[in-house]
């Protein structure tokens, strides 16, 4: 599914990434753990192409993106859905409308995913905001937003980059089984968390196992948690 060798990236000059060897497999469950600053964000950059590696090989999803046309690399990131901490969705656009967005993007005919729509937003639990705008929406109701709009596409490749950072411990914990529960319909999933309490909460739930950044590199844990 992904695999980096030896790859380096840096900000100017300024190293972040080095060295960095990691394989992850299709269906497989990744907590990326490590300090602020250590390069989580970084990482998971580089896997959904919105940075390319300086130097050392890349191979996602069987295709090699450092030679990817830009019209490749819009269909490699069409496979990969992204949760962001800030959740960004789009504030003058209702919860369906956010969720719906990457189907509007891709051209697809809106009478032919509202039912898609409909039931995404009633599996993360929103069915009665609907319609509501996202700043009516509390933290965790950003989140699941962000998360649904992320999977509509149905991703093989799912990246959540402190997905539950601004939201409370229970509301955390709804987030992870969102995530696990979609690693069981056989999406692989990285999610990158300096919250030692969310990934013990997962123990025994998932075969997650742990890549942990520090000094610009990534350690692969062998077993799992
Ligand atoms: N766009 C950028 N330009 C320059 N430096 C950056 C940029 N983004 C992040 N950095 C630096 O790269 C390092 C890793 O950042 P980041 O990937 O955000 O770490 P983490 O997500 O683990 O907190 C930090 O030192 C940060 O200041
Ligand atoms: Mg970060």
């Amino acid at each position: 599914m992904v695999e980096l060798e030896e790859a380096c990236f840096s900000y100017d000059g300024r190293p972040v990434l080095r060295d960095l060897s990691v394989t992850l497999e299709p269906g497989s469950f990744h907590f990326l753990t490590g300090p602020s600053g250590a390069g989580k964000t970084t990482f998971l950059k580089l896997l959904y192409l919105e940075h390319l590696p300086d130097s050392g090989s890349f191979t996602l999803f069987g295709d090699n993106p450092v030679e990817a046309t830009r019209r490749e690399i819009t269909l490699l990131r069409r496979r990969i859905g992204v949760v962001f901490q800030d959740f960004r969705l789009l504030e003058h656009m209702t919860v369906a409308e956010n969720i719906a967005l990457p189907l509007r993007v891709a051209g697809r005919d809106p009478q032919g995913y509202a039912n898609d729509v409909a039931e995404l937003v009633r599996w993360v639990g929103l069915g009665q905001h609907m319609d509501a705008l996202p700043r009516q929406l509390s933290a965790g109701e950003k989140q699941r937003t962000a998360i649904a709009r992320a999977v509509i596409n149905s991703p093989d490749l799912i990246l959540a980059d402190e997905p539950t950072g601004n939201v409370d411990p229970d509301m955390g914990g709804r987030i992870l089984r969102l995530l696990i529960e979609l690693n069981g319909l056989g999406k692989t999933v990285v999610v990158a968390t300096h919250d030692l309490s969310l990934i013990r909460a997962a123990r025994g739930t998932v075969g997650a196992r742990i890549l942990r950044l520090a000094g610009g590199t990534i350690t692969q844990g062998a077993g799992e948690l």
